[in-house]
């Protein structure tokens, strides 16, 4: 294991569950985490790919509970994993933290695409919080103008009662 850095500033470069160990319980502003996905990527001559599905998941559940346990009270998590994968976090999550957000990261640069499937061209990421009452969100860094919506006076669906609804022409 490396360590870089000052003390107020460091990198710890090394295994994961390792490196966490080593921090403070409820110490940790914000965490991103962007593990293995278990798909057997190559990353410096390591495959990743556990022996079972259940292997993968059992490891992703020790290093998700430290992440809670290093979180602070008002810190933000945010973790990423393979479609496939995505379902199992998020049911073991829900019951430990609040997810605010499930967002999807999508693009078109995917190497190699399906021919008789559909491609997964997206990558889903959770934004969870411990207290759902306090916690950093920097709306106005993150703005974003919406191609649909306000602009083109669309209904808001989960605003308008039944009975307005079936006016609507
Ligand atoms: C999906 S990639 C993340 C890439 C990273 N976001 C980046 O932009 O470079 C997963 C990374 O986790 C690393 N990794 C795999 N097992 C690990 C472990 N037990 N502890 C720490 N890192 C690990 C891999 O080497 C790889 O770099």
């Amino acid at each position: 294991m490396d360590i870089l850095g000052s003390e107020q500033h460091k990198i710890i470069h090394g295994d994961a569950l390792e490196a966490l160990r080593m921090l403070p319980d409820n110490s940790v502003d914000l965490i991103f985490a962007d593990p293995p996905y278990n798909i057997g990527k190559n990353f410096n001559g390591h495959i990743e790919k556990w022996k079972t599905e259940d292997a993968y998941l059992e490891w992703c559940y020790v290093w998700l509970d430290l992440c809670i346990q290093k979180l602070k009270p008002d810190g933000s998590f945010y973790v990423m994993t393979a479609t496939q994968f995505m379902p199992f976090f998020d049911i073991y999550l829900r019951n430990k933290i609040d997810i605010l957000s499930r967002l999807v990261w999508y693009y078109d640069s995917s190497g190699v695409q399906a021919k008789k499937y559909y491609g997964s061209m997206y990558e889903p990421i959770l934004f969870c919080v411990k207290d759902k009452n306090k916690y950093t969100f920097n709306t106005d860094d993150i703005l974003v103008e919406a191609k649909t919506g306000a602009k083109r006076k669309l209904i808001d669906y989960r605003k308008a009662a039944i009975p307005d609804l079936a006016r609507t022409p």
